[in-house]
């Protein structure tokens, strides 16, 4: 059946949200043509939409959800969280103790750590916090990196990297962000001797997203860290995606290389929204109410950082990832490694030149222009495959067939299992059956 005829509520949807929402979303990545379904309800490894379809779900709400959709136990403390203590206080409590005592334990490189309400606020919180810190003002940001959308970060996002990401910046403020190529490290050295003295940092997610989960190798950012430290500038990991997810102490634990702050967000909620900023004490302090005004930095935290519902959460899924370490990490790396596999031998049946990139639960879907390259870094995503495919055609044949990814990838869950990735796989041989470029 056509995508169309199965997806009739959602259009109607779709046309009503049009007239009162630009473009009829709320955040650009939702949207594919001829237009999303909307979602009704999820659970597990599964999303249902409005007309009753069910998809095997690879988006998991942006990767955030580790245990998969609506986990017993999340529901549970969240639930009584609510019911008997309240869900939105905007004074301190507990909860917020406890997670930070979380965050502190399991993150190599935290010695404390501030919460906010998303990473689009911590990553912009880590940057300032930088230029603080070092008296310096440039900042370094990988192409094709994503550490939302804040002023100083709407740089080289999306391909090509240098074009214009976006209207609406302040003048002069394209000056003191310059971007760096992933995983090269002549490049990388390049851009800093160019800057020279006023490099304050660079942000980097060590896995990159956006890229396709590619990971960044030890010499490249042992690297990037000696330079900076050379220069008295600091290196921020972005682990909103690969906190809690790579490992419990993210991808900085497994690669072994310790940033001096890190920006957190996704899974440390526990599937509600939340940001944190982890990292060296003197650099977090900097941030403190004990400071005088003129030698703080400003970090507004947000009307509802700290709700008690997200600590409950992160709490709770946190705690459930230390109690079953053992059983969680290894079930979704091996799924994961399932369909990168898996996906690589459709595209060896068909002639097809795919790849796919990844690691751990994370993983990526590419076609090559020309069989043979290697994916490095994003630059190589957008130069050498059909990158355009991942939400156009392939997103929808996926959709119709009860299978949802954005960006031809996905984040494997506790919740799924091997038949949901043999279902996928199915779908997958299916599409490059007939692919033709
Ligand atoms: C690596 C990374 N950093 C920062 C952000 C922004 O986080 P949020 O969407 O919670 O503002 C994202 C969101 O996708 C992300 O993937």
């Amino acid at each position: 059946m056509s995508y169309e005829k199965r997806t009739k509520a959602s259009g109607r949807l779709f046309e009503r949200a049009k007239k009162v929402i630009p473009g009829g979303i709320c955040h650009n990545l939702r949207y594919f043509a001829p237009y999303p379904f909307y979602v009704d309800r999820a659970r597990g490894a599964y999303v249902w939409d409005v007309d009753g379809n069910r998809y095997i779900d690879f988006w998991m709400g942006h990767y955030a959800h580790i245990l998969g959709h609506r986990d017993e136990e999340v529901v549970e403390k969240v639930s009584s969280c609510i019911r008997e203590r309240g869900y939105h206080f905007g004074l301190v409590n507990r909860d917020e103790v406890k997670l930070a005592e979380l965050v502190v334990e399991l993150v190599p490189s935290a010695e404390q750590v501030r919460f906010c309400s998303s990473g689009t606020e911590a990553a912009m919180y880590a940057v300032r916090l930088a230029r603080a810190y070092t008296g310096k003002r440039v900042v370094l940001k990988v192409a094709g990196g994503w550490h939302g959308a804040s002023t100083d970060l709407s740089f080289g996002v999306s391909c090509p990297f240098d074009e214009q990401e976006t209207l609406g910046l302040p003048e002069g403020v394209e000056k003191q962000v310059r971007l760096i190529p992933f995983n090269d490290w002549e490049g990388t050295l390049k851009v800093i001797d160019e800057v020279g003295e006023d490099v304050a940092c660079a942000i980097v997610e060590p896995v990159v997203g956006v890229g396709g989960f590619i990971p960044a190798s030890r010499k490249y950012l042992l690297n990037l860290k000696e330079e900076l430290e050379s220069r008295g500038a600091i290196l921020i990991f972005d682990e909103v995606i690969t906190g809690f997810r790579i490992s419990l102490g993210g991808y900085q634990k497994v690669v072994g290389v310790y940033p001096h702050l890190t920006v957190l967000g996704k899974v440390l909620g526990g599937g509600f929204p939340i940001g944190a900023v982890a990292g060296k004490r003197e650099i977090l302090e900097l941030g403190s109410w004990e400071r005088k005004k003129s030698e703080r930095v400003l970090v507004g935290g947000g009307t509802f950082s700290c709700n008690p519902v997200s600590m409950v959460a992160g709490i709770t899924v946190l705690e459930r990832l230390k109690d079953m370490e053992g059983e969680v990490y290894p079930k979704i790396d091996s799924l994961g490694e399932m369909l990168r596999k898996g996906v690589e031998e459709i595209g060896r049946e068909f002639g097809v030149p795919v790849v796919t990139t990844g690691f751990g639960s994370l993983f990526a879907v590419h076609v090559l222009k020309e069989e043979g390259r290697s994916l490095r870094s994003p630059e190589d995503v957008c130069t050498y495959t059909y990158w355009e495919m991942r939400d156009k055609e392939f997103r929808r044949f996926l959709a119709q067939n009860g299978v949802c990814m954005i960006h031809a990838g996905g984040a494997v869950s506790y919740a799924h299992k091997e038949d949901d990735v043999e279902s996928t796989l199915f779908v997958v041989r299916r599409f490059f059956e007939g692919w033709k470029r």
